[in-house]
């Protein structure tokens, strides 16, 4: 690494700096920033961040940047959707403001927080630096109180490169969007203060028994006062050297995707007070099945990247909400959030609406399993996704990646991040989508072992050309958990016709999913599908005729305009089963 970078991973934010942020007052940085694209980092390189501006006696310096003269960005936002100049860029931009703070009692704290971007994100505030965060996907918090005056500068420095180190590495089947894509926001904390706060239902299938867990900052002793008027819940925490933990007895209207209730739970402590609308539901594995409250389930689902054609990543509730309603048209009951943490706006809108959640980390095909290194960064990923979503009803699997090679060093890597999520979230299982062992053409993966549900990414009919290969896989296989096919799927070209042997046309595709469906339909231990892809999005490595750099297995095309034939192949099949 270039010395001139040292400095500047010093101070990392993680899911251990993160602070309990929903209902709290936010002051919004969102909105017009200046802004300069940095090729050669020359911001860091010359430190512009000091704003050396004169020498020691008084003479003007030239200077190669100028901060409040810089064009105008309205943040959050993907560079490469605002201006097609950055469509392709990859590196570093940098983005300043000004805002005033005035302090509003003695003891608070002001946190700054980033919802997401993507990758590297530097803070600097009044010609300090005070830290940076790494992982494109989830959100960090910085203590940035002893930095303040009234005026105050803030700048952000933003690195989307692609690195073999990082998490994901350099080569995806997604695009690599750069920026501030998510909130930033401002907000004040009590000196002590509500750090994390978890409660869900007790997994024990009595549906009787809720359990919080809450972390207190300043290590602090003394009682912390839950309550949930709805339920007529009002139960003192007895909290101890900064955590506490209780079980209590309720009796809550379970939270389903047809009945998908909401509860207002608030939580005070040392004059902190924080509150969360919660669904309380049970999730767990049963032998062979996936029971939701209590009831076995098949999870009628669809696979979604965080793209929409006009934000890139920066999604809108408009078009989250969409997403879910087209899904919930199809007869979806769930959705795999791919490959890596969407917006926490996804979590609580299918909390509201009722549609279930895998969520994932982005440890996506052959990424360093052998650096410790990217090990941290992708369990601190991990710790930051079920931190920001563990209150969150919908989401009730977490998969540790994606497509993997079945290697020693893999499987260390991977069972180490089951693992982790297994000690943090005692309330939901744990997955990962896999490869065939192709060997064998078999479902056999030695993760399957840390794993409560085994997903399964196989493409008969698509990568692999002979059907027969498909029913012999199931046959080969005797997995002794759930099975969720977590990818199959054709590229079809919108309105691209054909016959049912022509890859790339619409009627290729339906053929592929009647196919699929015909297969996994008779296979017991299949408990779920989550096809590949609601619809087009955008991937570097698609450049054929067709393709254009999209990646075309959606069922409906980029815009989400365009629906393909396999749309109502799939939808007849759910609805087909959705009673059963
Ligand atoms: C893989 C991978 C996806 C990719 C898909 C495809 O299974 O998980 O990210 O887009 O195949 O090849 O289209």
């Amino acid at each position: 690494m270039e010395s001139i970078y040292r400095e500047y991973f010093k101070r990392p934010a993680t899911a251990e700096t993160m602070i309990f942020d929903r209902s709290r007052k936010k002051e919004s940085l969102n909105g017009h920033w200046h802004y300069a694209v940095d090729q050669y980092d020359t911001f860091l390189r010359q430190k512009w961040f000091n704003e050396y501006y004169y020498d020691e006696r008084g003479n003007t310096l030239p200077v190669d940047f100028s901060f409040d003269e810089w064009e105008l960005m309205t943040l959050p936002c993907c560079w490469n959707t605002v201006d097609r100049m950055y469509m392709l860029y990859e590196g570093s931009m940098v983005y300043t403001r000004k805002f005033i703070y005035e302090k509003q009692s003695s003891d608070e704290r002001m946190i700054l927080r980033i919802g997401a971007a993507n990758y590297i994100c530097r803070v600097f505030i009044n010609k300090k630096y005070v830290g940076m965060h790494r992982g494109g996907s989830t959100p960090c918090c910085f203590d940035i109180t002893d930095y303040l005056e009234h005026d105050n500068r803030i700048i952000l420095q933003v690195d989307n490169t692609r690195r073999s180190g990082q998490v994901p590495m350099e080569n995806t089947d997604w695009f690599n969007y750069g920026g501030i894509y998510r909130d930033i926001d401002l907000f004040r904390v009590p000196k002590v203060h509500v750090k994390d706060f978890k409660i869900a239902l007790e997994p024990d299938s009595c549906f009787r028994k809720i359990r919080a867990n809450i972390s207190v900052s300043e290590n602090y002793s003394g009682t912390a006062l839950l309550t949930i008027n709805e339920l007529g819940i009002s139960q003192n925490i007895e909290v101890s050297k900064g955590s506490g933990e209780i079980v209590f007895e309720a009796e809550p209207k379970l939270w389903s995707p047809e009945a998908p209730k909401l509860y207002d739970v608030s939580l005070e402590c040392a004059g902190d007070k924080v509150s969360d609308r919660v669904g309380f539901r049970e999730i767990r594995i049963n032998g062979m099945d996936i029971v939701l409250n209590g009831k076995p389930i098949f999870l009628r689902g669809i696979s979604c990247h965080e793209e929409s054609a006009e934000h890139g990543k920066a999604l809108t509730d408009e078009e989250r909400l969409e997403n879910i309603r087209i899904a919930k048209e199809l007869g979806c009951n769930f959705m795999r959030a791919a490959h890596y943490p969407h917006s926490e706006r996804l979590a609580q809108l299918a909390d509201e609406a009722g549609m279930l959640l895998w969520e994932e980390i982005p440890v996506y095909w052959g990424i360093r399993f052998n650096s410790e290194d990217t090990y941290n960064d992708a369990e601190n990923q991990l710790k930051e996704l079920i931190n920001r979503d563990y209150n969150r009803a919908s989401v009730i699997i977490w998969s540790v990646g994606n497509e993997n090679p079945d290697t020693d060093d893999r499987l260390s890597f991977m069972s180490r991040l089951a693992e982790c999520a297994h000690s943090i979230d005692k309330t939901r299982p744990v997955s990962a989508a896999c490869l065939v062992n192709t060997e064998k053409n078999a479902i056999e993966d030695r993760l399957e072992q840390y794993l409560d549900i085994i997903g399964l990414n196989e493409y008969c009919g698509w990568y692999t050309a002979e059907w027969q290969m498909l029913p012999e896989l199931f046959e080969n296989s005797d997995p002794q958990k759930p099975v969720i096919i977590t990818e199959f799927g054709a590229d079809a070209y919108a309105g691209l016709r054909g016959t049912i042997t022509d890859k790339g046309t619409e009627d290729c595709q339906a053929y592929v999913y009647e196919r699929q469906i015909e297969n996994i339909r008779e296979i017991p231990y299949i408990k779920g599908m989550t096809p590949w892809i609601l619809y087009d999005f955008r991937c570097p490595r698609r450049t054929s005729v067709n393709q254009k750099y999209y990646n075309t297995k959606g069922l409906l095309s980029a815009d989400k305009k365009y629906r393909k034939p396999a749309f109502y192949v799939l939808r007849d099949f759910y609805n087909l089963i959705k009673d059963k």
